[in-house]
This record gives C-alpha cells, sequence and structure tokens, in this order.
C-alpha cells in the first residue's frame, strides 16, 4: 500500500493505514520507490502530473486519486476525510465518507480495516460532481473574506453561496448531474452546516501564503461552463480575486 503525498489527508490515510498494511508514504523528490499494490495520490491538483508517475512506477494494480477538483489522469474518488496543517504537525478533523470508483472492491476493504468508512459508487462521475459543486461554491468564498465554512449560510456571504450554487447548477446538469439550481444551493448549504467550524483548505492555503487549486476547483468550472455555453459570471470573479490574493 502507498499513500503519494504525505501532507494533511496523506499523512492521515497513511497513519490509519500503517496500522493494518505495510504503507509507504511518498514525498516530493523520493528516490526509492517500492512496489505496492495499491496507491492513493494525495497531493495538491496541481502536482498530480509528477504524483502520477511516481504512482505508475510501484507497478500497481490500481491508482486512486482522493484529491479535490476533476482529476483526469487516473480513477478519482471522492473523500469527506478531512485534515490540516499546524506548522510541522497534521490534526486530524474527521475520517469522513470515502466513495470509491467500481474496481477498487479491495482498496475499500483495506480501508474500511483501518477504520474509514469506504463504500464503492457505482456513480462516481455524480459523486465527483457533487463534490466540485461543495468545492467551487465554499472554498472561494471563505477564503476570500477569510470565515469559516458555517458563515456561508447566513447574510451577507450566503448571498454569495447562493450566486455560485444556481450559476453551477445548470454547468453541472449539462455535465450529466441531475441537479437543480435549488437543489445545488440546498447541498451547498447542508455541507456548510455539516463543516460549519471548519477552515476550507483554500482558506488554509491562502492563510499560509501558499498557491490554491483554484485553477483546478473553479477554472474546472469555467472549462466546463465553456463547454456547454452557460455564463459563470461569479465564479469567473471570484477566481480573479483568488489570483490578486495569490500573486500578493
Ligand atoms: N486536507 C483536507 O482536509 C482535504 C480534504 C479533502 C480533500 N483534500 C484534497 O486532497 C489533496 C491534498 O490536500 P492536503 O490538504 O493534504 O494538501 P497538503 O497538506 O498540501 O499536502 C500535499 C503533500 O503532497 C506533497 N507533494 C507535492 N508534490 C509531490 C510529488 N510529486 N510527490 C509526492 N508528494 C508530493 C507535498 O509536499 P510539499 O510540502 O513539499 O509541497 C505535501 O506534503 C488536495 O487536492 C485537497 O484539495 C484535502
Amino acid at each position: 500500500m502507498a499513500v503519494v503525498g504525505p501532507g494533511a489527508l496523506g499523512s492521515l490515510f497513511a497513519r490509519r493505514l500503517s496500522k493494518t498494511v505495510p504503507t509507504a508514504v511518498i514525498g516530493r523528490g523520493a528516490t526509492n520507490i517500492p512496489q505496492a499494490d495499491w496507491v492513493i495520490i494525495l497531493v495538491k491538483a496541481y502536482d498530480t502530473a509528477a504524483a502520477v508517475r511516481v504512482a505508475r512506477r510501484m507497478k500497481p494494480k490500481g491508482i486512486v486519486s482522493l484529491q479535490n477538483g476533476l482529476i483526469e489522469e487516473v480513477p478519482q474518488g471522492v473523500t469527506t476525510a478531512a485534515a490540516y496543517r499546524e506548522g510541522r504537525r497534521v490534526v486530524p478533523v474527521a475520517t469522513g465518507l470515502t466513495l470509491l470508483p467500481p474496481g477498487f472492491e479491495v482498496l475499500a476493504r483495506i480501508l474500511r480495516r483501518a477504520g474509514f468508512d469506504a463504500r464503492i459508487a457505482r456513480d462516481i462521475r455524480a459523486a465527483r460532481l457533487k463534490k466540485l459543486l461543495a468545492n467551487v461554491c465554499l472554498n472561494p468564498v471563505t477564503a476570500v473574506f477569510a470565515v469559516r465554512n458555517g458563515a456561508l449560510r447566513k447574510p451577507p456571504y450566503a448571498r454569495f453561496a447562493e450566486a455560485l450554487a444556481r450559476e453551477a447548477a445548470p454547468v453541472l446538469a449539462a455535465e450529466g448531474l441531475r441537479i437543480t439550481p435549488g437543489e445545488a444551493l440546498r447541498r451547498v448549504m447542508e455541507v456548510a452546516k455539516a463543516t460549519a467550524g471548519n477552515r476550507s483548505s483554500m482558506l488554509q492555503d491562502v492563510m499560509a501564503g501558499r498557491k490554491t487549486e483554484i485553477d483546478y476547483l473553479t477554472g474546472t468550472l469555467l472549462r466546463l461552463a465553456r463547454r456547454h455555453r452557460l455564463a459563470v459570471p461569479t465564479h469567473s470573479a471570484f477566481r480573479q480575486i483568488i489570483r490578486i490574493m495569490e500573486a500578493r
């Protein structure tokens, strides 16, 4: 078993997995690459290509990404597990629910033995699109205004979440997700409620002066919107603002 990306979430998975199965943790620039049956990719989306190259060298039966954004290089699952870095320390927040694509039944069993609620989702594409919806509505707003997820449920931030959810819904529907604007907004509000006390990963990245995943979250939605000729002006504005914040 191997985890590529020894950051917040990678450490959470690797620590638990290593209690039940030998688990290699592969960091940036690793030179000793072991063989492994299953590889989980948990680098930031902008580091995916290099991580996938390393994962393939392990000659695994399967590689799965649990990253945010829509990853095309390898099969992708989704997870609501959460952790954050505090200096060199990794603070686990939740083991959450992890959905894997069909074909990863053995990995799901290994994860369950390690204490994760892991299941196969037959319609993993729908799960990935729903995760993208939550990410593009919660992350930019919390990062720009430096507020925790729960703040999105109330004025003045709720109006931004609402605009973002209503713009995203037709795009995701055009990609095959059965969702109306009203359902999209309800879903975003549910996630904001369930994770009310959390700082989104984009907010954490902004606070730590790190590059964000905006181009792989909002950027992906903008690409899909262009494909379907749909307007997403609020998403576009938030991407510009985050880019300006990154540049500073
Ligand atoms: N944290 C969460 O609660 C959470 C929840 C759900 C989804 N996610 C998603 O999971 C992914 C990882 O998030 P994270 O918060 O764990 O990020 P993170 O703390 O920044 O960890 C990423 C790790 O990957 C390492 N890395 C970068 N390039 C690499 C490479 N080529 N090979 C091996 N390791 C490499 C980084 O090393 P350096 O330190 O040297 O850069 C860092 O240790 C993101 O897509 C995120 O959106 C996170």
